[in-house]
């Protein structure tokens, strides 16, 4: 947060030649959570080459930033890495059958899918995989501008604010400007129906390489191996 100053300086005088805004899934988090992912003179085009997320539309924050990392949903006893605080749970959705990936062989019984596959495990419909994945929930810090409850102390500054991991945000006179944050959960699953499945990669592709491109492999009858996970929230 050392360069915030220059920051909101080379806000106003770049801004208007690049006011881009990708916040769309993996970049998409709360503002005062970036970590630096360059320095304060890297561009728009360096920074996505980089793998990087880009957004200068909120002033004051980082603008070239590390995305919010989902690793290894679905190795065991590892966790989503992630650039921020988020209480993490994994959890048993058995809402949409349809869109089970296959987490063990046909025919895996309770115990071994459960305890030792650490999935979930259901058979009440057919024509499905009855050992499946979990899915994850993240429970991450959100700066909701609505409904503002201040956070500090009158007259706090900038940097205090966002110390004590609070919102800031001064843009609306009248307003609380450094104020909490709510939580939001953001759900990351591998169970994704063959019509939503995006290909990550070639035919072909091996387990290994597809996994540490943070993307799902189920073989599964149909669609691809290899396939993005699915966040929403
Ligand atoms: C906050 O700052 C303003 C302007 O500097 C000052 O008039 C006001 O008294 C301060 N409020 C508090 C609670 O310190
Ligand atoms: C908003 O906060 C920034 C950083 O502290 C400050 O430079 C700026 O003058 C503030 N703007 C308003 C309208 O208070
Ligand atoms: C997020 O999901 C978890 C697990 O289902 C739940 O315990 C928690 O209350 C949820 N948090 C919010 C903010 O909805």
């Amino acid at each position: 947060m050392s360069n915030m100053y220059w920051l909101l300086a080379a806000v106003f005088i770049l801004g208007a030649e690049r006011a881009g805004s990708e916040t769309q899934g993996f970049c998409d988090f709360d503002a005062s959570s970036r970590v630096n992912c360059g320095n304060e003179r890297t561009s728009y085009d360096t920074c996505k080459s980089n793998g990087c997320c880009y957004d200068s539309s909120k002033m004051g924050y980082i603008w070239c930033f590390q995305p919010w990392s989902v690793k290894a949903l679905h190795f065991r006893n590892t966790e989503v890495l992630a650039a921020m605080e988020c209480n993490l749970y994994r959890i048993c959705n058995y809402n949409n059958p349809s869109a089970r990936a296959n987490c063990g062989m046909e025919g895996i019984n309770e115990q071994k899918c459960t305890k030792e596959n650490d999935c979930c495990y259901d058979e009440k419909t057919s024509g499905v995989p009855s050992c499946f994945p979990k899915d994850l929930i993240a429970e991450k810090p959100t700066c909701n501008p609505n409904n503002r409850v201040n956070c500090a102390y009158p007259n706090v500054t900038l940097e205090a604010c966002l110390r004590l991991k609070c919102c800031f945000d001064n843009s609306t006179l009248g307003k609380p400007y450094c104020y909490n944050t709510e939580k939001k959960n953001v759900t990351v699953t591998c169970n994704v129906a063959t019509s939503e499945k995006v290909n990550c990669g070639m035919d072909g592709i091996s387990k290994d390489t597809c996994r540490n491109k943070d993307c799902c492999y189920y073989e599964t009858p149909t669609g691809p191996w290899c396939y993005k996970m699915k966040i929403t929230g």
